[in-house]
Formats: C-alpha cells, structure tokens, sequence
C-alpha cells in the first residue's frame, strides 16, 4: 500500500521534490512518483533527475505541452485512474504549476487528501497562471507546508484553517544545501575567462516574453550591462521560440552575451554561486540567490516571495530600463544588499516535513470513493 503520491510536472518542480522523498524513505513513509510529464525535454526533465538522483518515475502520465485548459484537462483525464489504482492516503504536490492544481482537483474530488509544499505564496497578482494555481491548490489542500512566516497571513486571510498549516522552511533549499558541494564550476560552464566575472540571466515568464515590446525591451537593457559584464544567458524554450517568433535574434548576438541551452541543476547552481549579479524573473531562483548571498534583480513587478526582499538579497525591479540600470550599476560598484538567510532555510525542512506526516498518517484511516 503506498502512504503517499507525490506529483511532479515541471522543471521547478524537480528540486523541490528530491529532498521530500529521500526524507520519506528514512522516515519509512512508502512513496510512488507520478511525473506528468508537463516538461519533457532532455534539458528541462532527464537532467533534472540525474542531477539530483531522485527515483525514476513510477508512473508517467506523459502530457507535454498544450494551452492552460488543454495541459491541465489532459492531466486530470490521465491522473484520475491512477489515483482509483493506487488508493493512497494523500497526493503531496509542490509549487504552482498546472500539475499541481490539476493534480489536487482529481485528488480532492475523489476525496483524497492533498498534502501542499510551499503553499500560501500570493504574489496578488491575479494575471499569473501560478497565482491562480497556488490559490485553488491551497483552498482544497487538507495539510500546507509554508517554506516563509508571512505565508500563514496570506492563507489566513483566505479562511485557511491555521491548524492545517505548518511552518517548515525551504525544501529548495534542501536541495541547494545538500548540493552544493557537487556544483558543476562555472568555468567548466563558460570558459575560465568569462568565468573570473559575469552575471547570469533568465527569462520565461509569459508576461515579459510573450509580448515582443517588453522582451525587446529587456533585451536591450540586458546588451547595455553586458557591454560592461558578461551576462550567461540559458534560454528557456518558450523564451527562444518567443524570441525566434518576434525577429530578436539579433539581441542574442551582441557584446558579452552568452546565449546557452537550458541548464542541469548542477551547473546552474555552479553558475550563480559564483556571479556577480542575477538578473531573473524566475520564483525559484529569487529563493537560491538569497540562500547563496549573491545580489538578484527581479524583472517583476511584485513578489510572491517577499522574504528574499525584506530579509535576503533580492530587489525587485520591474522591467523599466532606468530603474534596471541604476540597480545593476549599484551592485556592480560594490552597493547591492548583503541579506541573511530567512528562518529554516537550513536544508532541514524536508526532515520536518516527514515528522509531521508520520503522525498524521498514524492517526488516519482512509479510502478512496
Ligand atoms: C512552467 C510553469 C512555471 C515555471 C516554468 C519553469 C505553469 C503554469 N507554469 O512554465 O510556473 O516557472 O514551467 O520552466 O505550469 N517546452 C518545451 N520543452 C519542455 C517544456 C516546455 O519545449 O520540456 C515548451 C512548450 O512547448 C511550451 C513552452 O515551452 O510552448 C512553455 O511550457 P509550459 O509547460 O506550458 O510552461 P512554462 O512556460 O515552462
């Protein structure tokens, strides 16, 4: 009889569910894997899982890309006879991805329990897929794990019983902690020139890709500070096609850009350990550049994880050409801020977690409908 399901879809999905399944096993808690198969590139998937040894999938539901209401609709077809098979106590889902809502809707409907790690995040800006998908996650979500104190706030105000929420810390930052030592160098990224200094950019946030003039926008920004340090550039696919689809090619090619594929987490790690400046619109990295103290600049207008601005070494910046290079020059010229690391980014939450589910599995009966 396996306990627990837990979902997996997307590259941010990867590093956040590793720690979780390696703490289940020494908490003797049985797991399965269900992939979705949401993100099914090499670079974006297979990496990933080498990388960061998590288990083989046990299942994959193997839906690759489509619109919102396709992908999302496709997972919930292929899922809901899995979880009729399996019959596990809960599904434990991560992050804001269509895998993750898609997934909970089947389990909650069935009236399986969802189990949601990094719940309670509001970014309150409500055109973001993610935020609605962490919203609706949380609202049929019987245990959340939050990985920072104000979002137990976010969830209370939403009428989230606060019995059901528990403040564990990071598990990314699990993640990032147990893998550091094993960080592939920049220099084997870059070349051992460009590697003494550079700054790292990433892009895929459909508000600031999928329209050309904002894109076209960032892109020149980004050529002015490359004119001065050389920007590593690993282009998400929806980012390349976006660039390939407006004619922007051309932005790829100026001074001190280096355009790469999308990379493993080992080396992604390795590069932004050791740069001078982070330029991104990523969640996920806004999160790792507070927990390895090197100065990040937000290319969003707001936060869904406001403890990387008020306690770590994140600004957000927006996507305005002055305010990005008055920020980058600062940090360039030795300004930018130091930060610490928010309360149990300490490479434990995982562990938390598991003691947790431990006693709540023990003190459960359960079937599903
Ligand atoms: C998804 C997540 C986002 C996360 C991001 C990280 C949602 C709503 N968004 O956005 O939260 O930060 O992943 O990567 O779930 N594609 C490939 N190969 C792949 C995966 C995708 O070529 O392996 C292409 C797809 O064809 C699609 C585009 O990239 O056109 C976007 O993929 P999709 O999964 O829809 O969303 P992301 O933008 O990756």
């Amino acid at each position: 009889m396996t306990d627990i399901l837990c979902i997996v879809g997307a590259r941010p999905n990867f590093m956040k569910i590793a720690p979780v399944m390696k703490a289940f096993v020494a908490a003797g808690i049985s797991a399965k894997l269900v992939h979705t198969g949401q993100h099914y590139d090499a670079a974006m998937n297979e990496q990933f899982f080498a990388d960061l040894g998590i288990p083989h999938p046990d299942i994959n539901l193997e839906v690759g890309s489509g619109s919102h209401a396709v992908q999302t609709a496709e997972i919930m077809r292929r899922f809901e006879p899995v979880l009729l098979q399996e019959k596990p106590a809960a599904i434990l889902v991560v992050g804001d991805v269509n895998s993750t809502i898609a997934c909970a809707l089947v389990a909650s409907k069935l009236g399986v329990a969802v189990i949601h790690v990094e719940a309670g995040l509001r970014s309150y800006d409500r055109s973001m897929p993610e935020e609605i998908n962490r919203v609706l996650t949380d609202q049929i979500s019987d245990l959340l794990f939050i990985t920072e104190k104000d979002a137990a706030h976010n969830l209370a105000r939403e009428g989230i019983d606060g019995a059901r929420v528990h403040f564990v810390g990071n598990v990314m930052i699990d993640t990032l902690h147990h893998n550091l030592p094993h960080a592939v160098p920049a220099s084997a990224t870059l070349g051992a020139d460009m590697a003494r200094s550079y700054g790292v950019l990433t892009l895929h946030r459909p508000s600031n890709v999928d329209d050309r003039d904002t894109l076209a926008g960032l892109l020149e920004t980004v050529a002015m500070i490359a004119a001065d340090l050389p920007i590593a550039f690993p282009l998400h696919p929806r980012t390349r096609a976006s660039i390939e689809r407006s004619g922007l090619q051309a932005w790829l090619e100026k001074p001190g850009i280096r355009v790469l594929p999308p990379l493993g987490y080992l080396a992604m790690l390795g590069l932004m350990k050791d740069a001078r400046i982070v330029l991104t619109d990523s969640g996920g990295i806004q999160e790792e550049t507070t927990a390895l103290g090197v100065p990040c600049l937000t290319l969003r207008h707001n936060t869904e994880r406001p403890a990387t601005v008020d306690e770590g070494t994140n600004t957000i910046v927006g996507t305005d050409r002055k305010a990005i290079l008055i920020a980058a020059e600062d940090i360039l010229n030795g300004g930018g801020k130091a930060g610490r690391i928010p309360e149990y980014w300490d490479g434990r939450a995982a562990v938390r977690i598991a003691a947790i589910l431990l006693q709540w599995l023990d003190g459960r009966n359960y079937a599903v409908a």
